[in-house]
């Protein structure tokens, strides 16, 4: 379900069930789904149109007592429980296989991470993805504790909700903690019981910045991809980790961090053809090996995505990798830093920029709220050039100076934003995950892009972006 574009997809369905809210959107392919043998039920008591039953109402009647064991005597642990779809880092959605044996160890996340029976869980991620869902949802059946559901994230009734119901759990996700610690501070900011965050993608100024305004939370990071074969959870608790190196569980998953070329966008061969696995302290690409105890299941019925997130041959002829997409370094005492996402980094002039770096730098200037970094095409050049996309702190004015005057302190020349977008929001994924795909594409011609633009001029700072500087970097009069 993609609740927010009011457009759904069936995939071999055999019933369809859905909100009130989306009732248009069904009514529009009810005459394909009633012929395809698809029986629709709407979430309510009654409905008064044909070929849509009510649910509500049969639920309501149906018997209280345990099911049959008998409706479930075919299923296993590798039968499929749900597809969840996903980017599956780049490209179109993709319905990931998610069998019971993921949907088990997914929602043991939360034990490993210190939830206790008595525990009450606050969940208000979408559930049609993995972190709500999975670890979320399931992991709080699978514990039987208490859970507070919410349908849509809100960062004023946040903590109100939390103190409300008596949450000790919080879940997040991408840019969550960042909007809770860009609302204005209050006298209660310490007034709630949450002991525990469980999520993931939390940066290292925000945990920070979170733990002094909101009090003593532990927060545990994981990460993991929803249809990846490996996982990390750092319950030691260091501050912008996201797990760490354990023998055991490199014996039963083993992975490894291989040497990566963002430029070509492939792993880097040895002399033999074989990956290079990358020293402590250097930034490489995650890949876990397939096996019985790590299995891949991939995408339904897409054979040919599944295939493209393998890699084979890797360090001998015949073995089998899952390629997570993700580049990771691991330090001295083996704690594992997330650093990027194949696609977070663009090249420009023959170097590496990482776009989350470059934000964090933006937003340490007065004005700026939040920041998505991204790369545009330039005619005539290889690459990519730096563009941000800013939104900024209420009632003020973007403050072209102090951008400039930070930036130049602290980026090398290759890796400021050489255009600057101002938005009223940032556009974000279900999960939080910044867009950058379509703004990179839409690039920075005034005449397309309603957003106030910025330019930054050589030796001189952010000055508005003109047609007429367009026109001369297009024509190659003016030289990035
Ligand atoms: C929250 O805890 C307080 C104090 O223990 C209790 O009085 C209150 O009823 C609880 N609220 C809910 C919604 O359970």
């Amino acid at each position: 379900w993609e609740n927010s574009e009011q457009t759904f997809t069936c995939f071999f369905a055999l019933f369809c069930l859905f909100l009130s809210d989306l009732r248009g959107a069904v009514e529009e392919v009810l005459p394909t789904l009633n012929q395809q043998g698809v029986r629709v039920f709407i979430l309510s008591e009654d409905c008064d149109v044909e070929g849509i039953e009510s649910l509500s109402d049969k639920i309501q009647q149906a018997s209280d007592q345990p099911l049959s064991p008998q409706l479930r005597a075919n299923i296993n642990l590798k039968s499929p429980a749900l597809y969840i779809y996903t980017s599956g880092t780049t490209g179109l959605p993709k319905a990931a296989v998610i069998n019971h044996e993921r949907l088990w160890m997914a929602s043991f996340v939360q034990a490993v991470a210190g939830v206790r029976s008595d525990d009450i869980i606050y969940v208000y991620l979408p559930l049609y993805h993995s972190s709500g869902f999975l670890m979320g949802l399931c992991g709080a059946i699978e514990k039987g504790i208490t859970v507070v559901l919410r349908r849509k994230f809100s960062a004023s009734h946040f903590w109100n909700d939390c103190r409300k119901y008596n949450v000790t759990v919080i879940q997040y996700i991408g840019e969550i903690m960042r909007y809770l610690c860009n609302t204005p501070k209050r006298d209660n900011d310490r007034d709630h019981k949450v002991r525990l965050a469980l999520g993931n993608g939390i940066r290292a100024d925000t945990w920070t910045d979170f733990l002094q305004r909101f009090g003593a939370i532990r927060i545990c990071e994981c990460y993991g991809a929803t249809e990846g074969n490996i996982g990390f959870v750092n319950y030691a608790g260091k501050v912008g980790a996201i797990g760490k190196e354990n023998f055991l569980h490199k014996m039963g998953c083993p992975y490894a961090l291989i040497r990566y070329d963002t430029e070509k966008e492939e792993p880097v061969k040895d002399s033999r053809g074989f990956c290079i696995e990358v020293p402590r302290g250097e930034t490489g690409l995650l890949i876990a090996r397939i096996a019985e105890r790590s299995p891949f299941i991939g995408y339904a019925k897409n054979s040919q995505q599944t295939e493209k997130k393998k890699v084979r041959d890797v360090f001998v002829k015949g073995d089998l990798y899952f390629n997570s997409g993700d580049l990771l370094k691991i330090d001295n005492e083996g704690f594992v830093f997330f650093q990027d996402r194949i696609g977070d980094t663009f090249r420009w002039k023959g170097e590496n920029v990482a776009t989350t770096e470059v934000a964090d730098h933006l937003l340490m200037v007065d004005c700026i709220k939040e920041a998505n970094v991204y790369g545009v095409k330039v005619p005539g050049h290889e690459g990519r050039i730096g563009m941000a996309a800013l939104t900024l702190k209420e009632n003020m004015d973007f403050d072209g100076k102090a951008a400039y005057q930070h930036v130049k302190n602290f980026l090398p020349s290759y890796a400021r934003p050489r255009f600057i977008r101002i938005q009223d929001a940032l556009v974000v994924t279900g999960t939080f995950k910044q867009m950058k795909v379509k703004l990179g594409e839409e690039g920075f011609n005034p005449a397309v892009i309603r957003d106030p633009l910025f330019y930054l001029e050589d030796n001189k700072g952010y000055v508005p972006m003109t047609q007429e500087i367009f026109s001369s970097i297009a024509e190659g009069r003016i030289r990035l």
